[in-house]
């Protein structure tokens, strides 16, 4: 998972669900949120209540699960304002024609509709129905209403849908609902910034079938691109050749080798505000000989040295903040500190690579954040919870490069 947990540590997340074929995907969503150390509590419409039991959602949250039943139940006075002021966020997952209809017309004639109308705290809707549904002109208005009152409502995704068809009416995948929950519920601090970040490894050719490249998953740069953009960030990613889902809400270019990652950064640095190099950009190419080499006799490789990425672009494109990666063994600290002298970047973050933890394709890291100013330790963690620690210094340089106090 890239969206970090820690975004939804201690948060009251309210979760409407309603009367959709794709009701049962909210016990997923309601268990994963559970997870990530939030407070859930459920309200079912009657049709939802159709689909799935009011049980599941307690057994998996473990906290309280409303219908309509408690609604009009003398025992709670107002428990539509109650849920209200109690949630962070509300999230109506997945959310029918029906319902929208009534939400974009201020209707609130169950406990869900009168909950959301008298919340005044964000909102994130995923619709979920048939195609024919969802383009009707009707519900089209119904989204953009919701849109122009702030509400967050996520596309829906293309693919199989219930009733043997296909098309445009799916609910969105979870990492998908998580972004978008975790992103109301954080401050947009990176809105209006652009920010590039590379990640991934390199491939030099020797022939049309051979490369020379490194163990780098991309992990950590995917996971830092999609903390930018959950704190409203602009990111472009530009990776080299992984085996991950890209983020989600980030737009993504591909390399391969060195000089495309250098081409890439020539055209989107102009206008970047900060760039995050994790990629791991390889030191030495090889003349490309064309075809496939035959393995008759040895094979001597004249590796020369790769362009210097980081130095080249810090001098043509001088405006960015530039935070750099080094990968290295016990030394790494040292040699990080005197990278930051040499090639002039704003911050570097130090890494060990020879650690079962820390380093290529493991999902924990651990290093140092290392500025100008001094260096910090960040412990063992998740490179998902890193990629946060590492934003949250990313978004204050770049507040004070802004003249704004963080
Ligand atoms: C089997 C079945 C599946 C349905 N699936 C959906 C769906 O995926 N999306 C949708 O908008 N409506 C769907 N509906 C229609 C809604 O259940 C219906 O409009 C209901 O009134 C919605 O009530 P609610 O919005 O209060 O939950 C389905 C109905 C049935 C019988």
């Amino acid at each position: 998972m890239l969206v970090p947990t820690r975004i939804f540590q201690r948060k009251n997340i309210l979760l409407g669900v309603t009367g959709s074929i794709s009701a049962y995907k909210a016990c997923s969503l309601a268990s994963t949120l559970t997870k990530t150390g939030a407070m859930v509590r459920t309200v079912l419409t009657a049709s939802a209540e159709r689909f799935i039991g009011a049980m599941s959602f307690a057994g998996l949250t473990g906290d309280a699960v409303y219908t309509d039943a408690d609604y009009w139940s003398l025992k709670m006075r107002s428990l539509h304002i109650e849920l209200g002021r109690w949630a962070d966020v509300v999230v109506v997952a997945p959310a029918t024609a029906n319902t929208m209809a009534k939400l974009s017309h201020g209707i609130a004639d169950n406990l869900l509709t009168a909950a959301v109308l008298g919340c005044g705290k964000p909102v994130v809707i995923a619709p979920a129905m048939n195609v024919r549904m969802l383009e009707h002109p009707a519900t089209r208005q119904n989204i953009e209403t919701l849109r122009s009152f702030g509400y967050i409502v996520v596309e829906p995704e293309q693919g199989y849908l219930a009733d043997g068809e296909s098309g445009k009416g799916r609910l969105p995948k979870e990492e998908v609902l998580l972004y978008h929950i975790g992103k109301a519920l954080i401050p947009q601090d990176l809105a209006g910034k652009t920010v590039v970040v590379t990640a991934g490894p390199t491939r030099e050719y020797i022939d049309d079938v051979r490369y020379i490249s490194n163990p780098s998953s991309g992990k950590m740069g995917y996971a830092l691109a999609q903390v930018l953009a959950l704190r409203g960030a602009k990111v472009i990613l530009l990776s080299g050749p992984v085996q991950l889902e890209p983020p989600v809400g980030v737009e993504v270019h591909h390399f391969e080798s060195v000089q495309e990652v250098s081409d890439l950064m020539d055209s989107y640095l102009p206008k970047a505000d900060a760039v995050v190099m994790a990629a791991a950009v390889g030191d030495f190419t090889v003349d490309r000989v064309p075809g496939k080499i035959r393995r008759d006799k040895e094979l001597v490789l004249n590796l020369k040295p790769t362009i210097d990425v980081v130095g080249t672009m810090k001098k043509k494109h001088p405006s960015p903040l530039y935070v750099a990666f080094a990968a290295g063994t016990a030394q790494v600290r040292e040699d990080a500190k005197e990278k930051l002298l040499q090639k002039g970047v704003d911050a570097i973050f130090a890494n060990r690579i020879d650690t079962p933890e820390t380093g290529f394709s493991t999902d924990t890291n651990a290093g140092w954040f290392i500025t100008a100013s001094g260096e910090e330790e960040l412990p063992l963690q998740s490179k998902a919870d890193l990629a946060w620690s590492l934003g949250e210094r990313i978004a204050c340089m770049l507040k004070r490069t802004s003249g704004i106090s963080p």
